[in-house]
């Protein structure tokens, strides 16, 4: 039976109709099995992938009216039920949690009051933590995303508990571009690869947000809004980057915008044969603008076909996957993710809080500054209960 204080319904944030307006629907609260947490979800916060479902119907799968998809890959919140056998877990009912989630699964997704979660997929945020709730869920979607990139796509170490990556004194010294460092992905590889002694990571993003990059690891950063940026990352690692005189002179590349003209394109004038390319899919080929129709691309292969050199490694990165690495899916958020912020190894990206009148025009107006690519440096988090603090 529900215990008393949890409704037995809750509402949620769906989309319903790709390019129509987002949905606010009642759905019921299941109570946690064995392994599970039920958690009553103050925050959440917004990501492009949510503009991919709403306007570009992105793997949708049988979405309608009546078979809504509830969005939202993050949530954080507070434990209110246990499964069976959960108490042996790290969580107990109380506790102030976050997590990165799986959207569209309708039990788990974040854009609603209450989820019910599998225990592997949250972290705990300790009371005595100087962060806040709306700090920490900024973190799990793309830290997890940064921490699978690295070692799912471009193949690095990336050990737990640390020690320096066992082929330090090459791969430390060879270069890792982050392109698109000041994105929400972007800011936490730029952070894991220092963490675990990757100390040679060149950053592209916009000028304004050098001197954070270079406060959260990168050791050299070029502006893409600048023309001719491509060959100055080329002079640079001509110059600068030791790589035995063999081998690629940019080993490893993380696209973390995976925009067909924005990154694509020039990254195929820096990837050599040997250099190992992961790409946040979707790639875009058109970005979801107000009254704009979006292309997007799951199939990383199928872009700029014939324009990459012959024997660059190129990786589509799906974190959803991230649990196929068993040793991830049992430490990545009950341990290694809440170690990281405790021990402010990892800074939480700075946030911009949306407001709106309910949790549907927090969603809608999050929703907006991402058509509008207003979203620079920062993740927009946003009140999910409308009784949250
Ligand atoms: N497949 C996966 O596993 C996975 C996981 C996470 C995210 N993603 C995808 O990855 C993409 C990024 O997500 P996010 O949350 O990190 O996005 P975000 O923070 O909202 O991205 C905004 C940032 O993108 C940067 N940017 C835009 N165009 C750029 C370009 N041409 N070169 C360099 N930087 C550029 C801007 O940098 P400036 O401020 O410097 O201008 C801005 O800060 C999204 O499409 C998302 O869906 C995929």
């Amino acid at each position: 039976m529900t215990p008393p204080s949890i409704p037995t319904t809750h509402l949620a944030v769906a989309v319903t109709t790709p390019g129509q307006p987002l949905h606010l629907v009642r759905r019921p609260t299941t109570l946690p099995s064995l392994s599970e947490a039920l958690i009553h979800v103050t925050w959440t916060g917004s990501s492009p992938i949510d503009l991919h479902r709403a306007d570009g119907g992105l793997l949708l799968g049988d979405t309608t009216p009546t078979n809504p998809f509830i969005l939202g890959c993050t949530f954080g919140g507070t434990v209110v039920a246990l499964g069976s056998n959960s108490s042996s877990s790290h969580l107990a009912v109380g506790d102030t949690v976050y997590g990165f989630v799986q959207d569209g699964a309708e039990q788990e997704a974040g854009y609603q009051e209450y989820v019910t979660v599998p225990t592997w997929k949250v972290s705990k945020l300790p009371s005595s933590s100087p962060l806040s709730l709306q700090e920490a869920v900024t973190v799990p979607g793309n830290l997890v995303t940064a921490m699978h990139v690295v070692t799912e796509d471009l193949g690095l170490a990336l050990p737990w508990p640390v020690t320096p990556p066992p082929t330090a004194a090459g791969v430390a010294g060879e270069g890792i571009l982050v392109w698109g460092a000041a994105s929400g992905v972007g800011m936490y590889v730029v952070q894991v690869l220092r963490h675990w002694g990757y100390g040679n990571v060149l950053a592209v993003a916009s000028a304004r947000h050098h001197g954070m990059l270079k406060e959260l690891g990168a050791r050299v950063c070029f502006d893409y809004r600048k023309e001719g940026v491509v060959e100055e990352i080329l002079g640079y690692v001509e110059k600068s980057v030791g790589n035995g005189g063999s081998g690629p002179k940019v080993p490893f590349i993380v696209d973390c915008i995976g925009s067909t003209e924005g990154t694509l394109r020039p990254l195929t004038k820096i990837a050599e044969p040997g250099s190992k390319v992961g790409v946040m899919l979707p790639v875009i080929n058109v970005h979801a603008g107000q009254g704009q129709e979006p292309d997007l691309e799951m199939d990383v292969s199928k872009v700029l076909p014939g324009e990459w050199k012959e024997g660059v490694e190129l990786k589509g990165t799906r974190t959803f996957f991230y649990a196929k690495n068993e040793f991830f899916k049992n430490h990545l958020q009950p341990e290694i993710v809440p170690a990281l912020l405790e021990q402010g190894v990892i800074q939480p990206n700075k946030q911009r809080i949306v407001e709106g009148k309910t949790m549907l025009e927090r969603a809608q107006n999050a929703l907006n500054l991402l058509r509008d690519q207003a979203v620079s440096g920062e993740k927009l988090v946003w009140r999910v209960a409308d009784e949250a603090n």
